[in-house]
């Protein structure tokens, strides 16, 4: 399997078990699953409201010894109402709490959105505060010193464009390290990825099977599925393999990381096995042109009348 590799020599294996979506009591499961079959990455959040329940597997697995805490790589994400810098160590320190673990591998900046702190989602405009408010650079900050005390390895942002990722890095010297992204064939963000290898920030691609199972809510009438794709089909059909693996393989072989949830063995195991395939030449081509700039998470769900974001993805 590809692995990602950071300035200070650290990697970290591509394909890695997504728990976005995993309900609290299949998530332990998964996750131990997921350990105890060569997974070496887990991606967890605040916000998905299940690290207890990860953090029990987390505890078991090491406390057994056959998997050891140092060779997993661990990343977790501070959620947008904690953005002031007085409140994101503290909601770190509640996420190594709930994970059971004493550092993170990567510790990510959810969303360049933050909410007052007492919402954990908003429902109207005032819930919310600007950047202007509260500034990147007053988290990120923040993220820095929680480096360099130790608690976490490595720090990155997530759902960043590139302008607001060039406006963040004129104020530090600290270069994000990963911007983790909303990422497949129908949203391929070749500028993004350009940009980002151009200054040595990785990439990981989450929904990379579309997350058919988001809330109702967070769907478009008439979505596009991208396991159903029937070039993905066939794709998988040529190698012997399953339309989802196509999709995983596609990521890892582009070099960025990805994050397949599941909460099925067979299907975890299954998201693993995706390495062991190869996408020729032709496939790639064929994959490349099925690009036409879809999100699946759009982001509107944080455009509310009054408050000040609009196009956050800067599209
Ligand atoms: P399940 O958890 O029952 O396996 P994403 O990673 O893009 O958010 O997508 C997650 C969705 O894809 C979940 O509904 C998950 O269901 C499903 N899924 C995970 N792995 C596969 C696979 N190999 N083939 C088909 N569906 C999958």
């Amino acid at each position: 399997m590809n692995k990602l590799k950071f300035k200070n020599g650290d990697t970290m294996d591509a394909i890695g078990l997504g728990t976005w979506k995993s309900e609290p009591g299949e998530v332990t499961e998964a996750v131990k699953i997921a350990l105890n079959n060569g997974y070496k990455h887990i991606d967890c959040a605040a916000t998905y409201g299940n690290e207890a329940e990860v953090g029990e597997a987390f505890s078991e697995v090491f406390s057994k010894g056959e998997v050891k805490r140092e060779d997993i790589w661990i990343t977790s994400k501070l959620w947008n109402n904690a953005h002031k810098k007085e409140d994101v160590i503290p909601a770190l320190k509640q996420t190594l709490k709930d994970l059971q673990l004493d550092y993170l591998d990567l510790y990510l900046i959810h969303w360049p959105v933050a909410f007052k702190p007492e919402v954990s989602f908003p429902e109207k405009a005032e819930d919310y505060l600007s950047l202007e408010e509260v500034p990147l650079i007053e988290t990120w900050n923040e993220m820095v010193k929680a480096k360099e005390q130790g608690l976490v390895k490595h720090i990155g942002v997530s759902n960043f464009s590139i302008p607001t990722l060039e406006s963040l890095m004129k104020e530090t010297d600290h270069t994000p390290e990963m911007n983790q992204v909303e990422l497949h064939p129908y949203l391929q963000q070749n500028k993004l990825l350009e940009f980002c290898s151009r200054n040595k920030i990785n990439v990981t691609a989450y929904s990379p099977l579309g997350s058919g199972d988001r809330p109702d809510a967070m769907k478009a009438a008439d979505e596009p599925s991208l396991l159903e794709n029937p070039v993905i089909k066939k794709i998988a059909k040529k190698h012997g393999a399953s339309a989802g693996q196509i999709l995983i393989k596609w990521s890892e072989q582009r070099g960025t990381a990805v994050i397949p949830k599941s909460t099925n063995e067979e299907r975890i195991k299954q998201n693993l096995m995706s390495a062991g395939y190869q996408l020729d030449e032709d496939d790639m081509k064929e994959i490349a042109d099925l690009d036409y700039h879809f999100r699946y998470v759009n982001g509107k769900f944080f455009e509310v009348e009054g408050n000040s974001y609009e196009n956050i993805y800067d599209d």
